[in-house]
């Protein structure tokens, strides 16, 4: 039987270089011998990626939101991520739950303690192994997003405050969970990210 795989997401503010980190840490785990399998949320399956679709760009009630993040993360789970782990695969995903927490509760503002019900009826049974938060100010983040100069989704598009909720409602959780999710400076340059990536990873 092969062991069980490991489960690490990556979690920040739009703008915060979590995809520049995720290409590097799927490299480096595969040169390190694991297989890998790559995710995303909201998407990951047909249907999740069908309801990203209709999450980035349909207006919606708050808590509608918050219910198709977690039915996207459910498909996903059954189809993708426990199949994986169980044999054996590594599971590198950019954002789950922890988003689900930063965003629709602190920047949609529902109260963490309706999204713990989310939680424990979606994957009450597993959580990451490890979680790599990469922390900017919302102003850095924004100034970064705008030199990209790509099109923005809903969530992009919203003002200031509401990246700095859901800054800190990332902070919350970083506080809630201090062996589960590592917090990283995203000022710092990506080589020095990187030296440290590759320390946190080898006591995973
Ligand atoms: P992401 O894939 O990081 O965007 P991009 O393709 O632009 O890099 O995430 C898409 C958006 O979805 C992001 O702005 C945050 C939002 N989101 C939530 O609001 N809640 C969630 O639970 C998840 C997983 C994402």
């Amino acid at each position: 039987m092969n062991q069980r795989g490991k489960f690490i997401t990556l979690e920040g503010l739009d703008g915060a270089g979590k995809s520049t980190h995720l290409r590097w840490l799927v490299d480096f785990l595969r040169r390190r011998g694991h297989e890998v399998v790559e995710a995303r949320e909201p998407g990951g399956t047909p249907v999740g990626e069908a309801l990203r679709q209709i999450l980035l760009h349909q207006p919606m009630h708050a808590e509608t939101e918050a219910l198709l993040m977690f039915a996207a993360r459910r498909e996903h789970l059954a189809r993708v991520i426990l199949p994986a782990l169980e044999q054996g695969a590594w599971v590198v995903c950019d954002r789950f739950t922890d988003a689900s927490f930063a965003y629709q509760g602190g920047g949609r503002g529902i109260p963490f303690a309706k999204l713990r019900i989310l939680e424990a009826w979606v994957h009450a049974e597993l959580q990451p192994d490890l979680t790599l938060l990469f922390d900017v100010p919302e102003s850095v983040a924004q100034e970064r997003l705008q030199t990209e100069g790509r099109m923005l989704d809903r969530f992009e598009q919203e003002r200031i405050d509401f990246h700095r909720r859901v800054r800190q409602a990332y902070l919350e959780r970083a506080r809630e969970n201090p062996q589960r999710i590592r917090l990283l400076d995203g000022r710092q340059t990506v080589a020095e990210i990187q030296k440290q990536l590759e320390v946190i990873i080898s006591s995973v």
